[in-house]
């Protein structure tokens, strides 16, 4: 069976566009391929998040990967700091890795220009940890969007020159992991483009109807069609594209007809878009809270995933190390 892996860095809330983009791909694919999915703590390092509201941001993450449907008894999903074995591998990497390579990464380039003050060297080595968690299960697959495109190929770069280094076959190139027409591109509310976390335009998974509603009602649209079955700019295609993943067919093609014979009104359309992504979000709201207040039952989640991802772990790092030399006495 062939593996996947991805991470997440436990940085706030998911939105729908986490969601509907690679979330909901996930819990599908978790029934047909060998999945690892993990809570990137030890990257949010890099950030230096304050040690009193660390814990919880994992906890919240990681209710809200199961709200949604992962399952821990069909995936491994587990917290990247509670598998050592990535660290040491994580070691083993950085020799093969050039500063000069590391510099010209550009997520490197672009943290040093948002964080000027703390600049310090495991951003420089983030692709290297990166790569450490997607060699370590010897995956074949990673699902990654464009942002993530460089760091899987500096995973390639590595897994290549390690086995060519030390004559051996241990890791298998990572591929990306691509779901096809699976994969919604979700628009944000502000008529750009897509749904973001820094881009302040979502609609969270944790979020009340009101607050829901708020935003629904305040996305950007136009002064309406002229022109009978005219093609829609982009703000109006966003609200669509929303609407057809959160409402009934016969909802969207009711107002497509009103697009379509210009007697639309955004008020209506958006009224209905914001109840309908409330009916969605509201079952899964409420298994997020219950999941994050059982506390006994995330303590068994993360338990099982650790005993998983660290039996997959501990023989990779095997291997590796018999490569580079190290023998026991
Ligand atoms: N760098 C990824 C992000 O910021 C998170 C991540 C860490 C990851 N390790 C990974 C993703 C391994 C895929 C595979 O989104």
């Amino acid at each position: 069976m062939d593996i996947v892996l991805s991470g997440i860095r436990p940085t706030g809330h998911l939105h729908l566009g986490n969601y509907f983009g690679a979330l909901r791909n996930f819990v599908k694919i978790q029934e047909t391929h060998k999945c690892y999915f993990f809570i990137a703590d030890l990257h949010s390092l890099t950030t230096h998040p304050h040690p009193a509201d660390f814990h919880n941001s994992v906890r919240v993450i990681l209710s809200e990967y199961l709200a949604a449907g992962l399952d821990p008894e069909k995936c491994a999903l587990y917290v990247q700091s509670d598998v050592p074995e990535v660290s040491e591998l994580y070691v083993l990497l950085n020799m093969l890795a050039y500063k000069g390579e590391m510099e010209r990464t550009a997520s490197f380039k672009d943290k040093v220009r948002l964080q000027p003050d703390n600049v310090n060297t495991g951003l420089l080595t983030y692709p290297v940890l990166m790569a450490s968690d997607i060699l370590i299960h010897r995956s074949k697959y990673v699902p990654v969007g464009k942002d993530q495109e460089q760091h899987l190929e500096i995973a390639r770069l590595l897994a290549r020159r390690f086995n060519h280094m030390y004559g051996v076959d241990v890791f298998p190139e990572p591929q990306a992991f691509n779901f096809g027409n699976d994969l919604v591109k979700v628009p944000g509310l502000d008529g750009s483009g897509k749904m973001g976390k820094s881009e302040g335009n979502g609609v969270y998974l944790y979020e009340d109807d009101k607050s829901i509603t708020k935003k629904v009602m305040r996305a950007v649209t136009d002064s309406g069609p002229t022109e009978p079955n005219s093609p829609k700019p982009e703000v109006i295609e966003n609200l669509f594209t929303l609407m057809r993943l959160v409402s009934a067919p016969d909802t969207v093609a009711f107002f497509e007809e009103k697009w379509n014979d210009c007697s639309i009104r955004y008020g209506d359309m958006k009224k209905q878009l914001a109840a309908d992504i409330c009916a969605t979000v509201a079952p899964i709201r409420e298994r997020i809270d219950a999941i994050y207040n059982d506390t006994d039952y995330l303590h068994r989640v993360t338990a099982l995933g650790c005993e998983k991802a660290r039996a997959s772990a501990s023989a990779t790092l095997k291997l590796a190390r018999e490569a580079v030399g190290f023998k026991p006495f």
